[in-house]
C-alpha cells in the first residue's frame, strides 16, 4: 500500500520543513487545493504547490476540491508519475477534464464525495489511472471516517477487477491507526492522512507506525 500524507494538517508556516520531513518516507505528498467555493474552505493553489515542486523530490498528489479543474488544471508544474484529481460533481464534461490533466504530464483521477454513488464514474473507470474515494465530506482535516465508505471500497475494487483495469483505488478522510488495517484489507491502495501524520510531534514516525500496520 502507498502513503500519501497530506499536508493539510501540517504547519503552513513551515511548508517546506514539513514537506521535506517525510517526502523521503511517503510515496506521494498530497496537496488539498480549495477554492472557497466547491468547498467551504480555501487552502493554495499553483502558486504555492509550484513553489515546493522542485525542492521536494517525492511525486506530489494535487486533489483538486475546485469548481473548475479544467482552467487551474493546467497551471500546476507537474513531473512525470505526479497524480492530478478532480471532483466528478463539479464537471459536466469528465472525459475533456481527463484529457486536460493527461496534457499536463499528469496521471489522471477522479474524486468522489461521500454520497456520490460508484454509478455515477462507471463509464468513466476506464478513462482513469485512479480513483480517489473520500471517506468525510471534502474540506477540512481532523473529521471521522465514514464507516460505509468500506463498503464503497470494496465495490470499488470489485468494479475494476470485473473490468480487467489496473484502476488504483485511494481513499482520503479520517485514516488512523485505529482504522488503517481495516481500510487495507478493503483494498485500499492509496491512503491519504493528513491529522495523523502532521497532526503529531514527530510525522516521520507517525508515518512509519502507520505503515507498519498494514505489513504486519
Ligand atoms: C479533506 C481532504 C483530505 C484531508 C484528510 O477535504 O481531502 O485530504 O486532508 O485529513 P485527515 O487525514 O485529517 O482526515
Ligand atoms: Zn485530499
Amino acid at each position: 500500500m502507498k502513503f500519501a500524507p497530506s499536508l493539510l494538517a501540517a504547519d503552513f508556516g513551515r511548508l517546506l520543513e514539513e514537506a521535506q520531513a517525510v517526502s523521503p518516507f511517503a510515496d506521494y505528498l498530497h496537496w488539498d487545493v480549495m477554492d472557497g467555493h466547491f468547498v467551504p474552505n480555501l487552502t493554495f493553489g499553483p502558486v504555492v504547490v509550484n513553489a515546493l515542486r522542485d525542492r521536494v523530490s517525492v511525486p506530489f498528489d494535487i486533489h483538486l476540491m475546485i469548481t473548475d479543474p479544467q482552467q487551474y488544471a493546467p497551471q500546476f508544474k507537474v513531473r512525470p508519475g505526479d497524480l492530478i484529481s478532480f471532483h466528478v460533481e463539479a464537471v459536466s464534461d469528465p472525459i475533456r477534464v481527463i484529457e486536460t490533466v493527461r496534457s499536463t504530464g499528469a496521471r489522471a483521477g477522479i474524486a468522489l464525495r461521500p454520497k456520490t454513488p460508484l454509478s455515477a464514474i462507471e463509464r468513466l473507470l476506464d478513462q482513469i489511472d485512479f480513483l480517489l474515494i473520500m471517506s468525510v465530506e471534502p474540506g477540512f482535516a481532523g473529521q471521522s471516517f465514514l464507516v460505509e465508505t468500506l463498503d464503497k471500497i470494496r465495490h470499488a475494487k470489485e468494479l475494476i477487477h470485473k473490468k480487467g483495469l489496473s484502476v488504483e483505488v485511494e481513499v482520503d478522510g479520517g485514516v488512523n491507526a485505529h482504522n488503517i488495517k481495516e481500510i487495507a484489507r478493503a483494498g485500499a491502495d492509496i491512503i491519504v492522512t493528513a491529522s495523523a501524520i502532521f497532526g503529531d510531534k514527530d510525522p516521520r514516525t507517525a508515518l512509519a507506525q502507520l505503515r507498519a500496520l498494514v505489513i504486519s
